[in-house]
């Protein structure tokens, strides 16, 4: 089975592949035009615009993981807005650094909405994976992307960028998503 995987993001569609492993689904990404206007105000809804834009220029099964970073000392921020909360990424991980400077709570969570559409462009299915942890001070590891080199995972003494692809696919907030969507696909067949 093929599915459209709806995302610009390299790191996103192989940790979708890593993730699968020999699980028998291809994921390929969208066709030319893909522009998804991530207006919504959840990221249910952003992941439903995303799913929605490679259904649009793809007509085929269609897969959107909508993710963010939420801190609780910073309300739930960057949240929805976490690919948009300063320019480099560098920015935005100085910005949260700054932002928590004086915060004692350094708890946080990564989020991961994914939304998956049928051949007639009809959501099917939607879930959402957590992964809890917290921010530690200073940038560690050199894996994965994002904020992964300050986000200290519960139980690891270690952040999301010191892990390996192996490890962080078996404990990530895309991971339990994406196994929520096998599963569902299974139930389907
Ligand atoms: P999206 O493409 O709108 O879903 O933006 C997600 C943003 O959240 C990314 O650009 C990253 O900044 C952040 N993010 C989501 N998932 C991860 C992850 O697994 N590790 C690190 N950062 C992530």
């Amino acid at each position: 089975m093929k599915i459209v995987f709806a995302t610009a993001n390299p790191h996103k569609i192989q940790e979708v592949r890593d993730i699968c492993g020999d699980c028998g689904i291809e994921f390929v990404l969208p066709a030319k035009g893909f522009n998804p206007v991530e207006n919504g105000d959840t990221f249910e809804a952003n992941s439903l615009i995303k799913a929605k834009e490679a259904y649009r220029v793809s007509k085929t099964y269609s897969l959107a993981d909508d993710s963010g970073l939420c801190v609780n000392a910073l309300n739930g921020a960057p949240g929805l807005y976490s690919a948009r909360y300063a320019g480099t990424q560098d920015e935005k991980i100085a910005k949260l650094l700054y932002e928590l400077k004086d915060k004692h709570d350094r708890s946080a969570k990564f989020v991961c909405c994914m939304t998956l559409l049928d051949e007639n462009g009809k959501m099917i299915y939607q879930t959402t994976g957590e992964c809890k942890g917290s921010i530690v001070k200073n940038r560690k590891g050199i894996n994965g992307f994002g904020y992964d080199p300050i986000f200290m995972v519960d139980g690891f003494s270690k952040t999301m960028a010191e892990l390996s692809s192996d490890e962080k696919n078996q404990i990530s907030h895309r991971a339990v998503a994406l196994k929520n969507v096998l599963k569902f696909l299974q139930s389907m067949s």
